[in-house]
């Protein structure tokens, strides 16, 4: 099969698209014939040698995709050869096959098209543990997103929205305002510039009549981390869930003693490898409120495989907005995936 191959930690540049070996299913895995997989910020990380786990060289990236089991092991009863199928995987997915266990293998429901599966899994997950279990969200009350106009951000504001929040999109690029207004966004709240941690609660206060946001998910660290904890209300909470930015900030805690806030820290993946039932119901959840129409999940720009380069690029460079997929030349093929191939 063709697969995306890292042979050394660094730049996406030595990248290369060639064979490699097919792989075959044990006892509690399933194999998924790739249609389409979801490219995320963590995989920059895992290529750059950057993630706190480093996959020994040389290896597959890529942690979601959506295609059609074509074999499961002796012990696998939640999913059969045919199924059309959502698999999470510490990497392996940017390729035409991957293995997966079959604990992080969902069946799509019959609406959603393999495009929409494929970016459908990490960050509505991420955002679901974020919102619901980190945060203890309530539905009137205000969340400000930051990185509101990427994959995690994106899935957080529609998130949110289908659980009555009012939603306030943290932006650092210009350009990207629509897409996050289309997603549900009630207002804009602008990251860049001087002095963020003036101004990021300043906004925030004039969007709120001077309470500020219950709830902040915060992707990007640095200077607007800053921002967006000294934008929180009484009582609020931050949940810490990336640093896209590039800085890891730091807090003094009397500055969280002082206002009754809570500093919450958010790792998805540690909920897959502790708790796999529970992944598997907030799956579930996802997949009833996408049966519901509340979470429209289409990905904003489709890469071929062979262009997996250009693809990573667009989230390192800040240019993507939603979710990016790779999509295969079964995609070409495909019959069954819900859209037009
Ligand atoms: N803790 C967890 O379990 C978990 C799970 C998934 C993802 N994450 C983390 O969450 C973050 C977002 O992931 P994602 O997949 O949503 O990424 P993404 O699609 O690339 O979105 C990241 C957003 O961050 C903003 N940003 C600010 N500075 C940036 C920079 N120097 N480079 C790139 N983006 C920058 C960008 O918005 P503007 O251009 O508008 O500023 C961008 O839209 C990453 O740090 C990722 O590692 C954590």
């Amino acid at each position: 099969m063709k697969a995306v191959v890292v042979p050394a930690f660094g730049d996406l540049e030595a990248l290369r698209v060639r064979d490699w070996p097919d792989p075959t299913p044990g006892d509690d895995e399933v194999v998924v014939d790739v249609m389409a997989a979801g490219v995320n910020f963590s995989d920059l990380l895992v290529i750059g040698g950057h993630y706190q786990v480093r996959p020994s060289l040389p290896f597959v990236p890529g942690e979601e995709a959506a295609g059609i089991v074509s074999s499961v092991g002796k012990n696998v009863d939640s999913c059969r050869s045919g199924d059309r199928a959502l698999v999470l995987v510490d990497s392996g997915a940017h390729a035409e096959r991957v293995l997966a266990p079959q604990s992080s293998c969902f069946v799509l429901p019959a609406a959603m098209g393999f495009l929409e599966a494929a970016g459908f899994g990490l960050a509505f997950q991420t955002a679901h543990y974020a919102l619901v279990d980190r945060a203890n969200l309530q539905p009137g009350e205000v969340v400000l997103v930051t990185g509101a106009a990427g994959g995690v951000g994106l899935a957080c504001v529609r998130l949110a929205k289908a659980l009555g929040a009012q939603v306030l999109a943290g932006l650092g690029s210009a350009g990207k305002e629509r897409a996050a207004l289309a997603a549900g966004a009630d207002a804009t709240i602008r990251l860049s510039g001087e002095r963020l941690r003036d101004s990021i609660p300043d906004e925030v206060r004039a969007r709120t009549g001077g309470k500020g946001a219950d709830v902040v998910v915060e992707v990007v660290g640095g200077d607007v981390f800053d921002g967006a904890f000294r934008s929180l209300a009484w009582r609020g909470r931050i949940v810490v869930v990336g640093f896209a930015g590039g800085q890891i900030p730091s807090i003094a805690a009397n500055r969280i003693l002082l206002r009754n806030v809570a500093v919450i820290g958010l790792n998805s993946s540690d909920y897959r490898q502790r708790h796999p039932q529970w992944m598997q119901r907030v799956q579930r959840e996802l997949f009833a409120l996408y049966g519901k129409g509340l979470l429209p999940a289409e990905p904003a720009e489709c890469f071929p495989l062979e262009d997996a380069i250009r693809a990573l690029a667009q989230l390192r460079d800040r240019r993507a907005i939603g979710k990016i997929v790779l999509t295969t030349d079964r995609w070409g093929q495909n019959t069954l995936g819900g859209e037009p191939a």
